[in-house]
C-alpha cells in the first residue's frame, strides 16, 4: 500500500514541498496589497501573530491526521473511524477544485506577463492590465500551459515529481527574491517604502484589518482543505512533524515578509499609492519596471514575474495533489491517469473564471451580493472557496482533532519521531489552541464572512465601531 502511494524521500523534501504549497500568489501578490490596504505595518504585525498562534497548531493537526492514516482527506477521517466526518474531506476536495480553478487563471496572468515582458510584447499603459486579462484566448493558452505543467509534475508522483520540483523551485525562488530586494533598495525613496512597511501605526487596526489578517494568514499557510493532511500522509513515521510545521510556517512568513521589502520600495520609488488593491502587482509594477529603462526594465520585470510564476507553481501542484490523492486512494485509479482526469476537469471548471475578467459581460458582473456588492464569477468563487469554505474546514478540523479524535491520540501521533514533545509547553500550547483558540477564531471568520458578504450585516462595524 505505502509503496504504491509513494512518499517523501526526506524530511527536507517534505518541508520544501509543503513550504512550496504555502508560498504562492498569497505571499507575493495578495500579502503586499493587503498590507497596502490595511494600513501597513499594523497589518503585518497582526498577520505574524496569527500565523504562529492560530495557523501553526492547525498545521500540526492536519499533518498529524495525514501521517497517522497515510491517506487523502476523505479516506483519513474514515480510517480514523468517523465516517460522517469524511464530509470535511469532501469539503476540502471541493475547496481544492474551486481554488485551483481560478488560481490557475491568476498564475496564467503572471506567466503571461513574464513571457510578454521578456519578448518585448508587453504594452505598458493605463489600459494594459484590462486588455491583457480580457484576452481570453491568450490567457487561456497560458492557463493550459500552466495546468499541463502542474499535471506533469503531479503525475510523476510524490518523490519523483512534487519533491523534486520543490527542491529546485524553492531555492531558486529564494535567490530571485533576494536579488530583487537588493535591487529595489537602491531605488530613490526606497526607505519611505520600508518605513511604511515596518513602522506600525496601531490606530490603523480595525475589526476589518484583524479579519483580513486572519484570513490571509490561514490562506497563505494552505490550511483548511486538507492539503497538509495529504502532504502529511507521505511523511515518514520517524520524522518530527512539530518542528517540520514550524519550519514550514517560518518559510512562508519569511517569504511574505521579504516580498514586502521588494514591493514597497518599488511602489514608493514611483510615488504611487499603496492601496491599489488587487491591481497593485499587475497594474502598478509594470509602470515601475518600464521607468527603469529598456534593458534593465526587461530584466527586472521578467525576473519579478518569473518569481511570481514559480511561487504559484508549487502551490498549484499542491492544490492538484489533493483531489488526485483522493482518486488514487479511494477510487484506485493509477496516479498518472487520475492526475490528467482531475486536471482537465478543474481546467473546465475554471473557464467561467477565465472569461470573467472582462471577456464576457455576464460573468464579469456575475452577481450582486447584499453585502459584498458586484462580483465577477472569479471573485465569487474566491469568496466561496477561500473565504468561506477554508475557515469552515479549519474550524471543523480543529473541533475534530480536539473533541472527536481526542487529544491523547493527537498527542501520540505528534510524539512519533519527537519524544521530547511529550509534556512540553509547546504541546500544551498546541492542545490549548486546537481546543479553544482555533475553533473560536476560525468559527468567527466563517460567521463574519457569511454575515458581511452574503447578508450585508456589517457585524465588524457593529462590534468594533
Ligand atoms: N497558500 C497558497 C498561497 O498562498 C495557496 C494554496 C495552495 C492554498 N494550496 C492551498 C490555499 C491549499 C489553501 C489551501 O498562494
Amino acid at each position: 500500500m505505502a509503496t504504491q502511494r509513494g512518499g517523501f524521500s526526506s524530511r527536507l523534501g517534505f518541508i520544501l514541498a509543503a513550504a512550496g504549497s504555502a508560498v504562492g500568489l498569497g505571499n507575493i501578490w495578495k500579502f503586499p496589497f493587503e498590507v497596502g490596504q490595511g494600513g501597513g505595518a499594523a497589518f503585518v504585525v497582526m498577520y505574524l501573530i496569527f500565523c504562529f498562534v492560530l495557523c501553526f497548531p492547525v498545521m500540526v493537526a492536519e499533518i498529524a491526521i495525514g501521517r497517522k492514516t497515510q491517506l487523502n482527506p476523505v479516506g483519513a477521517f474514515k480510517a480514523l473511524g468517523y465516517k460522517n466526518w469524511a464530509i470535511v474531506g469532501y469539503l476540502g476536495l471541493a475547496s481544492g477544485v474551486l481554488i485551483l480553478s481560478f488560481y490557475n487563471v491568476v498564475a496564467a496572468w503572471a506567466f503571461g506577463y513574464f513571457v510578454d515582458i521578456l519578448f518585448g510584447t508587453f504594452n505598458v499603459g493605463e489600459q494594459a492590465f484590462g486588455t491583457f486579462v480580457a484576452d481570453y484566448v491568450k490567457v487561456g493558452g497560458y492557463g493550459v500551459l500552466f495546468m499541463l505543467s502542474t499535471a506533469f509534475i503531479v503525475s510523476r508522483g510524490v518523490s519523483g515529481g512534487i519533491e523534486k520540483a520543490a527542491k529546485i523551485l524553492m531555492p531558486t525562488l529564494f535567490i530571485m527574491i533576494l536579488a530583487l530586494i537588493v535591487y529595489a533598495l537602491t531605488l530613490p525613496n526606497a526607505m519611505e517604502g520600508i518605513k511604511f512597511y515596518l513602522i506600525p501605526d496601531f490606530s490603523q487596526i480595525t475589526g476589518k484589518v484583524i479579519y483580513s489578517a486572519l484570513g490571509q494568514a490561514f490562506f497563505s499557510l494552505s490550511l483548511g482543505m486538507g492539503a497538509l493532511i495529504t502532504y502529511g500522509s507521505y511523511v515518514s513515521k520517524k520524522d518530527n512533524i512539530v518542528s517540520a510545521a514550524a519550519a514550514i510556517t517560518l518559510m512562508d512568513v519569511g517569504v511574505a515578509t521579504l516580498a514586502g521589502f521588494m514591493i514597497f520600495p518599488f511602489v514608493f520609488s514611483q510615488g504611487i499609492e499603496t492601496d491599489g488593491g488587487a491591481g497593485l502587482i499587475f497594474m502598478t509594477l509594470p509602470g515601475v519596471f518600464e521607468s527603469l529603462g529598456s534593458v534593465l526594465g526587461i530584466v527586472v520585470g521578467a525576473l519579478f514575474f518569473l518569481l511570481l510564476s514559480f511561487a504559484a507553481f508549487t502551490s498549484t501542484i499542491s492544490l492538484l495533489e489533493v483531489p488526485t490523492a483522493y482518486m488514487v486512494d479511494e477510487k484506485k485509479i493509477p496516479r498518472s491517469k487520475a492526475t490528467w482526469i482531475v486536471a482537465i476537469f478543474i481546467f473546465i471548471v475554471g473557464i467561467p473564471s477565465l472569461l470573467s475578467a472582462g471577456a464576457v459581460d455576464s460573468l464579469t458582473h456575475f452577481v450582486t451580493l447584499k453585502g459584498a456588492g458586484d462580483k465577477s464569477f472569479m471573485d465569487f468563487v474566491g469568496l466561496i472557496a477561500s473565504d468561506t469554505f477554508l475557515p469552515l474546514g479549519g474550524f471543523l478540523i480543529a473541533v475534530f482533532t480536539a473533541y472527536v479524535w481526542k487529544k491523547e491520540n493527537f498527542n501520540a501521533e505528534m510524539a512519533n519521531g519527537d519524544e521530547e514533545i511529550r509534556g512540553s509547553w509547546l504541546q500544551s500550547y498546541v492542545d490549548f489552541a486546537i481546543g479553544y483558540v482555533c475553533p473560536i477564531l476560525l468559527g468567527s471568520i466563517f460567521i463574519v464572512t457569511v454575515l458581511d458578504n452574503f447578508l450585508g450585516i456589517r457585524i465588524l462595524d457593529i462590534l468594533f465601531g
